[in-house]
């Protein structure tokens, strides 16, 4: 028997990895984060699985459910929303499936800020602008932040800021973060990426707030940097002409000269 974890994707069903579904389908018993998991991820379960939302229950609970599969042998997924590396609360589970010698795999999943910058259509990292994305949030009433994992310590590398959790505190998210990138900095919310209402709110640190309305209140990410703008950067030298490359080498002095794709097994 074993807990297979699953990533879930940020809201469209179709934005589960084959992996993830083959695994919904194969095990009889289905415990998902019904808060943000879609209910049509669920069609992937076998006739007769039980299927359980653990959004009402505490950790005791989930883990009761757990031995009980373990019990019988049957084998479990559990899915989490988005991707499971970040806020999945999946650590303190695995850490209770290995005092109890349960075993489980991992499989990734979408996570929302990638979903969300699909959704804009932008790329995060753009050179010159920023090469770096900080996922990141703000604390709240079930979590705090530890020290020095401040808004303005990271607004301060200039990275492009994906905060989670945080709609709800927009206007201090701005006001220490403006300092650092300036008020006209880009800026955007995307709420429920991927979901039949997801919308886009786009605007700069000066009036991005101001932007939002009363229906904007949870699942919604906030991003903010200089990479927003999609504009003002330079081109990779990945594709540049002249680029000395293992892929394309430019001249026979290159170290890739008479490299060929398939001495990597890579089909020409
Ligand atoms: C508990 S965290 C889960 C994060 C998830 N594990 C992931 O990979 O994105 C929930 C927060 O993620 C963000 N989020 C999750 N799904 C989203 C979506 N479809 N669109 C926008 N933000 C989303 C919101 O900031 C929300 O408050």
């Amino acid at each position: 028997m074993t807990v297979h974890f699953i990533g879930a994707g940020p809201g469209a069903p179709d934005l589960l990895t084959l992996r993830g579904r083959d695994l919904i389908a194969a095990c009889p018993v289905c415990l998902y984060a019904g808060s943000l998991v879609p209910e049509a991820v669920l069609m992937h379960c076998p006739d007769g699985a039980r299927i359980v939302n653990t959004a009402p229950m505490d950790l005791d609970a989930i883990m009761a459910e757990i031995t009980s599969a373990h019990d019988a042998g049957q084998d479990v997924a559990r899915l989490h929303s988005g991707d499971l590396s970040v806020w999945s609360a999946m650590g303190e589970q695995l850490r209770r499936l290995r005092e109890v010698g349960v075993p489980y795999t991992v499989t990734p999943g979408v996570p929302s800020f990638a979903a969300a910058a699909a959704a804009l259509g932008a790329e995060l990292t753009l050179p010159g602008l920023a090469q770096s994305v900080v996922l990141t949030r703000t604390s709240g009433r079930a979590s705090q932040m530890p020290e020095g994992e401040t808004l303005a310590n990271f607004a301060r590398t200039g990275a492009t800021l994906a905060i989670h959790l945080s709609i709800q505190n927009i206007d201090a998210v701005v006001a220490e973060v403006a300092p650092f990138y300036g008020a006209d900095c880009p800026a955007a919310v995307v709420f429920r990426a991927s979901w039949p209402d997801q919308r886009i709110i786009r605007g700069t640190l000066a009036d991005i707030a101001g932007r939002l309305d009363e229906g904007i209140t949870r699942t919604a990410l906030i991003l903010a940097g200089p990479a927003l703008a999609q504009e003002g950067f330079g081109e990779s030298c990945l594709y540049a002409v002249d680029y000395d490359r293992r892929y394309r080498p430019q001249s026979a002095d290159s170290p890739w000269s008479g490299w060929r794709p398939e001495d990597e097994g890579v089909k020409g």
